[in-house]
């Protein structure tokens, strides 16, 4: 297996120049990992790095685009000091972002901003849930018609601890062990789905593939142990950038990150053809959307 994973050794999130390789790199599906590029919490955001700043039964904070905090415990001032944080950690994220990848500028639909304080051991999930287990994301209840998920990770543990990731084989050899045991879409369940309230849109054959090829792969412990694979532990004071709907990825340990996500359409890409969409359509031989 190539690398799935691509250093650059940059050390300011306004990267002064973007390189070709590390933008065709990231469309297929590859992790860049950025080293040296440490996300520094002033002396009062310290005292944030604890989970007690979690609501109860949460595993996030996130801070949405109309600046709306949820899953914060604490005081006024806490709270204030988490907003602080993500917008910070946003502006920072889209630094990067719009210096990596000038050509998505003006086509990035921005998401929320996470904080994860809780160790990653100490979670208990269903396997369906379970971010343990490799995956592609994809979300039962947010069908995205093939919008593309790209997120930029950072790794803050006061410690030093390493955020440990498990990075898999590329999508196009997943979907060949895993697109044969998918169940047929369905439209009439679909619609049932979005009727009920269940998904916030309808279900498309893209959302209910990209599903199954989640389920069935975090289903599947031989797949989970055997199936190509790196282990890759990065480091407290890095970032790393990938399109997680394309990147085979499942966490192992670590605690305190924040994650940024972008959603863009794959036809604002700079090779709109690499793509899970473009990918499955071309496999199913139609357009699932
Ligand atoms: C995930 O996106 O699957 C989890 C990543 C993480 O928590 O490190
Ligand atoms: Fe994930």
């Amino acid at each position: 297996m190539n690398s799935q994973i691509i250093e650059i050794p940059a050390t300011q999130w306004q990267l002064p120049a973007t390189q070709n390789k590390w933008i065709n790199a990231l469309e297929q599906g590859k992790v860049l990992y950025f080293p040296q590029l440490p996300f520094t919490l002033t002396a009062d955001e310290r005292s944030l790095l604890t989970p007690k700043v979690l609501e109860e039964k949460v595993r996030n904070i996130s801070l949405a685009n109309h600046h709306e905090l949820k899953g914060a415990a604490g005081d006024k001032q806490t709270q204030k000091l988490l907003k602080n944080m993500l917008q910070r950690y946003r502006s920072h994220s889209e630094q990067l972002i719009h210096s990596l990848l000038p050509k998505y500028q003006g086509a990035l639909r921005e998401a929320p901003t996470s904080y994860r304080p809780k160790a990653v051991e100490a979670r208990k999930q269903s396997w369906r849930a379970d971010d343990r287990r490799m995956h592609v994301d994809s979300f039962p209840s947010r069908p995205n018609h093939g919008e593309r998920i790209l997120r930029v990770f950072s790794n803050i543990n006061p410690a030093g601890v390493p955020r440990v990731w498990r990075v898999g084989e590329p999508f196009a050899d997943m979907v060949k062990t895993m697109l044969p045991r998918a169940k047929p879409y369905v439209r009439w369940q679909a619609k049932a789905l979005h009727k009920l309230g269940i998904t916030k849109s309808l279900r498309s054959e893209y959302d209910h593939l990209m599903l199954q090829l989640h389920d069935n792969m975090k289903a599947d412990m031989d797949y989970q142990t055997s199936a190509p694979q790196v282990t890759m532990p990065f480091a407290a004071g890095s970032a790393w950038v990938c399109f997680s709907d394309h990147a085979l990825h499942g966490v192992e340990s670590g605690q305190y990150m924040l994650e940024q996500t972008f959603h863009i359409a794959p036809e604002d890409q700079y090779d709109p053809n690499i793509s899970p969409l473009a990918h499955l359509n071309t496999v199913m031989q139609r357009q699932l959307v």
